[in-house]
């Protein structure tokens, strides 16, 4: 092992102390040096799991655009290659290690190729030690706290010829400044606060992306102006619980409270995710119903329909509980859609446990679910409950929610037939470049021929007809 490692640690990782609720802030710069090195190199990006990462892979891009690198979309091509992975579950895992295999034989032609791998999985003990011993085709290991130091590990492994691994496990500063090349020119991510302090006892996201730090609202209000003044139509307020924003800062300022201010700025689209149940308070529900353009799309996971397994869970509320927020927000905002997470096959999850999840299905109706089955992660305390559910079992209680998730789904779209929705157009669609593709505000796929030159903007459709996942319309 090379002294000058810095290995994952888990444990350390899960720590939370109440001196360390003073986040220290930053600004980025990139060293003078480095500002050319990437000229006549590209670069190849592949981006793993949520929003998160695809936010961080958003900044990743901008710190090697900054070096003046070349994005190229062919990984075989390319000079560096990143991969920003995802650890959420075992098959997410499985994918990057396919992928890294891969790179073998890329750089068996071509020796100098530069492979990074970061994100969550390298936050992860196991995974690191699988990466050092097996996969000799990884040049540098980077976590999520690490971001900001790319340029220099970059160069390091560059120049060096050597492996270098860098993996914070306690998250540091809050970095502002940092450079962002965004994907989408009409639609962006903001990231309002980092890392989770819910510990829910199956997930590792506490683990991977450390303790709840939230930014200041100066620098969240003024990052929304910019994009207000660049013509951004939706801004994303991204977090993985956003509502509980500020409880970091001590401040009397909460996320209804941000919420509020962002949507009062000239942007026509105001979205948020992820939202806890825990913290979903009443004064948010009345900014979500008072301002126009937030839209009535929220996506509040629920994972099961059973209370004895919510509380297995650590998710510390009760379908009661659960089931009062819902119905504040169906009775409050006019035509809300809602999404749900669900998890099946948790430890000891029995079939009536299970059923009772379907009741709750069937009842709340949802526009759409994310179905998961149960995975265990390393060192998180469900890992230590026996797994008793077969893969079988598992595999038949997915397709069961599936089957329900779908039939809610077409009823939802179906209600919208002869309706005007407005959608926001992001371009031609991924199977017929004449038909292009967007969003309607309840976050529905919508696909229609268009009639004038409409990408990223605000349009009005008809919809003609409908299927599960997607709605089909006539612009107007
Ligand atoms: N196994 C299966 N699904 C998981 N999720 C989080 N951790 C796990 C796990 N260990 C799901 C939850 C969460 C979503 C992002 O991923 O439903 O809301
Ligand atoms: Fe995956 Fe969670 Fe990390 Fe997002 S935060 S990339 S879902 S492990």
């Amino acid at each position: 092992m090379n002294k000058d490692w810095n290995l994952p640690n888990l444990k350390m990782a899960q720590k939370r102390s109440i001196d360390e609720t003073l986040i220290e802030r930053s600004l980025f710069e990139i060293p003078e040096q480095y500002i050319n090195i990437g000229q006549d190199k590209t670069y190849y990006l592949r981006t793993y799991g949520c929003q998160a990462n695809e936010r961080d892979s958003e900044t990743i891009k901008g710190i090697f655009e900054k070096m003046s690198f070349t994005q190229c979309d062919e990984m075989n091509e390319a000079d560096v290659i990143i991969f920003n992975t995802c650890a959420i579950r075992e098959n997410a895992e499985n994918k990057v290690f396919g992928e890294i295999g891969n790179v073998k034989v890329i750089k068996q032609t071509r020796p100098d190729v530069v492979l990074m791998v970061g994100g969550c999985m390298t936050q992860e003990e196991n995974v690191v030690n699988r990466l050092l011993k097996t996969y000799h085709q990884v040049d540098v290991i980077f976590g999520t706290h690490n971001i900001h130091r790319l340029p220099q590990l970059l160069i390091q492994a560059y120049f060096n010829k050597e492996r270098v691994v860098e993996v914070f496990s306690k998250e540091g500063e809050v970095y502002e400044n940092l450079p962002v090349s965004r994907n989408n020119k009409s639609k962006a991510w903001v990231n309002i606060m980092y890392g989770c302090d819910k510990f829910c006892t199956y997930c590792i996201v506490p683990y991977t992306r450390g303790k709840e730090r939230s930014r200041l609202k100066e620098d969240i209000l003024s990052e929304v102006d910019d994009l207000v003044n660049q013509g951004f139509k939706e801004v994303t307020l991204l977090g993985q619980n956003v509502n509980a924003y500020g409880k970091d800062l001590n401040l009397d300022f909460d996320f209804a409270d941000l919420l509020e201010s962002v949507a009062l700025k000239d942007i026509p689209r105001v979205r948020f995710m992820t939202s806890h149940p825990w913290d979903f308070t009443d004064k948010l529900i009345g900014v979500i119903a008072k301002m126009p353009n937030v839209m009535p799309f929220i996506h509040l996971p629920l994972q099961s329909g059973n209370n004895e397994i919510l509380k297995i869970m650590g998710r510390r509320y009760t379908k009661e509980d659960y089931l009062t927020i819902f119905d504040k927000l169906r009775s409050q905002v006019p035509n809300i859609a809602l999404s749900t997470d669900i998890i099946v096959g948790f430890p000891n999850e029995s079939e009536a446990q299970f059923q009772e999840t379907l009741e709750l299905i069937d009842h709340c109706q949802f526009d759409n679910v994310y179905s998961f089955i149960y995975s265990a992660r390393e060192k998180t305390p469900a890992a230590s409950m026996v797994d008793n559910v077969s893969l079988s079992e598992k595999n038949d209680r997915l397709q069961r929610l599936n089957k329900r998730i779908g039939v809610h789904a077409l009823m939802h779209n179906q209600a919208m037939v002869g309706k005007t929705v407005s959608v926001l157009v992001d371009g031609p669609s991924k199977k017929n470049s004449d038909v292009y593709s967007g969003y309607t505000e309840t976050n529905k796929l919508v696909n229609f021929k268009p009639t004038t030159d409409c990408i990223g903007e605000i349009v009005l459709v008809e919809i003609i007809s409908a299927k599960t996942w997607t709605l089909q319309g006539k612009q107007v």
